[in-house]
């Protein structure tokens, strides 16, 4: 129904051409291109839904469960911002497209402040008539990733790290997972939580004690099936961090804010190393559990296990 902007991909085709910096064009698709797989995905997410026919529907939630989704009135976009895949800068563009910083670079907007309470509106505090409206007429984005990758991801960096925010949640929470799992643990350790395993994470995650729940159910590590809820609401850009210049292209194109440059990553090598060396720490019924918690994000999202046990656990 919506304007595919044949013109428009044509034209940014060709700004993509005599950009003339052969390197970045090697890894760029054209726009045409990458709007095909959005709408191949969006149909994989639709066929696995219905596959797992799911009882609830949206109005069933409580409006806290649809916190992650902000809502850009202007831009007519919902973004469900997903830690760990990209929101930070999806956060600071919106901060920029709505006015509330200045600069188009959008890597000057401090993460600390695209962070901060409050900075958008969500989807939680909008009324059922007018929610309805917008999940009718607005694009729907989501930007997911691989699970595994996901969550090594969040735990190298608020478990393993050394930044300000790891030490908040080593304090928070990992001197909690240490103090259920640890055997005879160090002063220090029980103080600062400042090392816990992969392991002693995976073990936690997967433990379901309710002592623990307030701290398993934290935005780094839910799955983004429950953050969300993608059989629940269409989502119109379904972007994928493996893929993610393309498809935060192919975002700003559709709402009308192609004058934004994406930030590009410095690109991480050795992931699938990385991935396999942390993995190779579990054993495989943890590994199993692991995958239980995460298994509609694999398989609405269309990934597999290949790159940590070879094969798919299905
Ligand atoms: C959603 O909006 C409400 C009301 O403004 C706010 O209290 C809450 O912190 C927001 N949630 C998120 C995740 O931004
Ligand atoms: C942006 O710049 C204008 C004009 O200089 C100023 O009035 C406004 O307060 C600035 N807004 C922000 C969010 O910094
Ligand atoms: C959860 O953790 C607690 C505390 O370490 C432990 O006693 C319990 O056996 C664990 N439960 C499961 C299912 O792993
Ligand atoms: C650890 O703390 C306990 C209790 O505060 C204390 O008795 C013990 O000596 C401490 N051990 C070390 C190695 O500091
Ligand atoms: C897109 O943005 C430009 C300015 O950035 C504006 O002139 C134009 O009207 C916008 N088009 C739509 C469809 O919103």
């Amino acid at each position: 129904m919506r304007d595919p902007g044949g013109k428009l991909v044509l034209f940014v085709s060709i700004l993509f051409c005599v950009s003339g910096d052969e390197n970045d064009i090697a890894g760029e698709h054209s726009l045409e291109l990458t709007q095909s797989s959005n709408l191949a995905r969006q149909e994989l997410v639709q066929e696995t839904c219905n596959r797992l026919s799911l009882k609830w529907s949206l109005e069933d939630l409580p409006p806290s469960l649809l916190e992650h989704i902000l809502v850009d009135d202007e831009r007519k976009l919902l973004y469900c911002y997903v830690p760990k895949v990209a929101c930070t800068n999806w956060k600071r563009i919106l901060m920029i497209l709505e006015g509330k910083w200045n600069d188009t670079d959008v890597l000057s907007v401090p993460a600390s402040l695209a962070h901060s309470p409050g900075m958008f509106r969500n989807l939680s505090t909008v009324s059922k008539e007018e929610r309805d409206v917008m999940l009718e007429n607005y694009h729907k984005m989501i930007i997911v990733r691989n699970p595994f990758e996901r969550l090594l991801s969040a735990y190298r960096n608020k478990l393993e790290g050394d930044l300000p925010s790891a030490k908040y949640f080593q304090d928070r929470v990992g001197r909690r997972i240490i103090k259920a799992f640890r055997e005879n643990p160090s002063n220090e350790s029980l103080e600062y939580g400042h090392d816990v395993t992969f392991k002693e994470f995976a073990l936690f995650l997967t433990n379901d004690s309710k002592e623990l729940a307030d701290i398993v159910n934290n935005e780094h590590w839910q799955p983004v099936t429950t953050l969300c809820h993608p059989c629940l609401i269409r989502y119109t850009l379904v972007g994928k961090y493996e893929t993610l210049l393309d498809d935060s292209l192919l975002a700003l194109h559709t709402i009308n804010a192609s004058h934004i440059q994406f930030p590009r990553l410095a690109h991480t090598s050795g992931t699938s190393e990385k991935l396999r060396k942390y993995f190779s720490q579990l054993d495989l019924p943890l590994i199993r559990k692991l995958y239980k918690l995460y298994k509609y994000d694999y398989k609405i999202f269309n990934y597999d296990l290949d790159n940590i046990v070879g094969y798919d656990l299905g």
